[in-house]
């Protein structure tokens, strides 16, 4: 089984809750491992899913490029690195967190990005699931823009080819009203889920809770873990 999932959409709409409660589902499923990226600069997929980082991706990159004197004598700059990204990796349960952080600097560190994305390529292999929480904007999905992740370019990095898009319904009870819906079918999109608004989920972010202290009945947890079963009934088609 393979499951890759990125999530995009206007800013605040919720991608960051619905993929840490996809993540919470998929780890209640035991599906395993899984790799969850955070391609939001201003990343907090981590809190969400209750997780420190340690470092990011962007910062290691920085770091390799200001100090490539770091690198110990005796291993390849290949190997360097590929421990780097491991040790960047926040681990727990089955679930690992790669955060892309901020790509700060020139566009030209070429060496370094051909390294990393080769590493994050065969790192993306390994998991059974990669859930992407990117960030506020579907312009990402078309054209980089300054001090962010380019979506597409990490899709294809983590060798996700696009099987199928879907709309999902944040804070939305249902019947979606007609004048909705009509707004997004221009997009063609087939609306695939919708996700009440929950009020745990409110009084989760004034304490500072992962999604993992939400209870087992909250309506947002089990709205996502409907999604997760539709999702991956559509996989096995
Ligand atoms: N179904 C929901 N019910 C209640 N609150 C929700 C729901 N979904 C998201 N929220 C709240 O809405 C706010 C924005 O959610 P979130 O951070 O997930 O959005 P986002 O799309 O990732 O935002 P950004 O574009 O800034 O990254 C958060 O405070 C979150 O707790
Ligand atoms: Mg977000």
């Amino acid at each position: 089984m393979s499951f890759r999932i990125a999530f995009a959409g206007k800013g605040g709409t919720g991608k960051t809750t619905i993929a840490s409660l996809l993540c919470r589902s998929l780890q209640a499923r035991n599906i395993k491992p899984i790799l969850a990226v955070d391609a939001d600069p201003n990343s907090c997929l981590a809190d969400k899913l209750g997780l420190r980082v340690a470092r990011t991706i962007g910062a290691l990159r920085e770091e390799l490029r200001a100090r490539p004197e770091a690198k110990p004598a005796g291993i390849s700059k290949n190997e360097w690195i590929e421990r780097q990204i491991n040790e960047a990796l926040v681990e727990s349960l089955g679930l690992d967190l790669l955060v892309m952080g901020r790509q700060e600097g020139p566009d030209c560190y070429c060496f370094i990005n051909h390294l990393l994305r080769e590493y994050l390529g065969r790192l993306g292999k390994q998991y059974a699931a990669v859930v992407i929480d990117n960030e506020a904007g579907l312009e990402h999905l078309s054209r980089r823009t300054d001090g962010s992740v380019d979506i597409m370019d990490l899709v294809r990095t983590l060798h996700l080819d696009i099987g199928a898009c879907y709309l999902v319904l944040n804070q939305c009870a249902g019947p979606v009203p007609h004048a909705v819906m009509a707004q997004f079918q221009p997009t063609g999109l087939e609306p695939l889920a919708l996700i009440p608004a929950d009020p745990a989920l409110a009084a989760g972010d004034v304490l500072g809770q992962s999604v993992g202290e939400l209870p087992a009945n909250a309506p947002a947890v089990v709205a996502v873990d409907g999604l997760v079963s539709v999702l991956l009934e559509r996989s096995k088609r």
